[in-house]
């Protein structure tokens, strides 16, 4: 089987390639990542894992004949998780008002939060050809649940999983008539130590903070539990449904 994990070089996305290879060492993992050397060494050095180039927001960044040919060269996909993510960085940081709204920043939340997996997936989706059952997720966060706002704040961050949260939804339609059985859901990992969390470690200290490894486990359950009926939802990491 085949695993592809697009953001291979980032905590959760590195934790859930390791928790993969240890359950089915023998499995494909193929990587994605802006740098394919920053990816963590145990990953990038192991014999199953193929790490090629991919910038969410630069669409001339995919090696894709690389991606091609590793797709067919692989035994057959089970499993596509998009792991990318941006809060912050250098450029940009969470608005907290109206006065912070800065059209790069909702342009580049919107670029790595959603527009990459939309662009990766024509790439991605003829290998989830055959009889076998398929998993199709994307790593949301439950910020980016309509229903579930009463903070506000964030606009660029939440905006941008709102719409990844639709891009889910749309995909679990047309996937499932193109490459049934599959399951394409949207995952709330649930606060994890990461560079994405980093800077708000004080307010982090009032919830629940899972370290990569257990978020991993967490969100490997949740996806070796889903069947067919599970298409086109929203999952936290302790299996429970979100509200869209
Ligand atoms: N940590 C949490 O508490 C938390 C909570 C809710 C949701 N999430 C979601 O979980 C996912 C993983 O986040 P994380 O906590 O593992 O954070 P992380 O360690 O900062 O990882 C972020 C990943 O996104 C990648 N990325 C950023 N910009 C990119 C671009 N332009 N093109 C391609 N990849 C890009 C990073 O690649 P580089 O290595 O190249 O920077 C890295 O692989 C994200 O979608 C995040 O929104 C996290």
């Amino acid at each position: 089987m085949t695993t592809v994990i697009a953001g291979v070089s980032g905590a959760i996305g590195a934790a859930l390639a390791r928790r993969y290879l240890e359950v089915c060492p023998g499995q494909t993992l193929i990587g994605l990542c802006r740098d394919p050397e920053s990816a963590p060494e145990a990953l990038r050095c192991h014999e199953s894992v193929r790490v090629l180039a991919w910038d969410a927001e630069d669409e001339q960044h995919l090696d894709s004949r690389g991606l091609k040919a590793a797709l067919e060269a692989s035994p057959s996909v089970e499993n596509i998780i998009y792991a990318a993510g941006l809060l912050h960085d250098d450029e940009m940081s969470p608005e907290k008002r109206l006065e912070d709204i800065d059209s790069q920043s909702m342009i580049r939340a919107y670029r790595v939060n959603c527009l990459g997996f939309a662009l990766l997936m024509p790439h991605l989706a003829p290998a989830l050809r055959g009889k076998h059952f398929k998993r199709i997720a994307a790593v949301s966060a439950k910020v980016g649940s309509i229903a579930d706002n009463r903070l506000g704040g964030w606009y660029a961050y939440r905006t941008s999983k709102a719409a990844l949260n639709m891009l889910v939804r749309n995909l679990s339609v047309e996937l499932s008539r193109r490459y049934q059985p599959l399951a394409c859901v949207a995952l709330h990992p649930g606060t994890t130590l990461s560079g994405l969390s980093a800077p708000f470690q004080q307010s982090l200290e009032q919830l629940t903070v899972h370290e990569p490894e257990q978020t991993a486990d967490n969100l490997f359950a949740v996806l070796e539990q889903l069947g067919p009926d599970d298409n086109g939802r929203f999952f936290s990491w302790d299996g429970s449904e979100l509200s869209w």
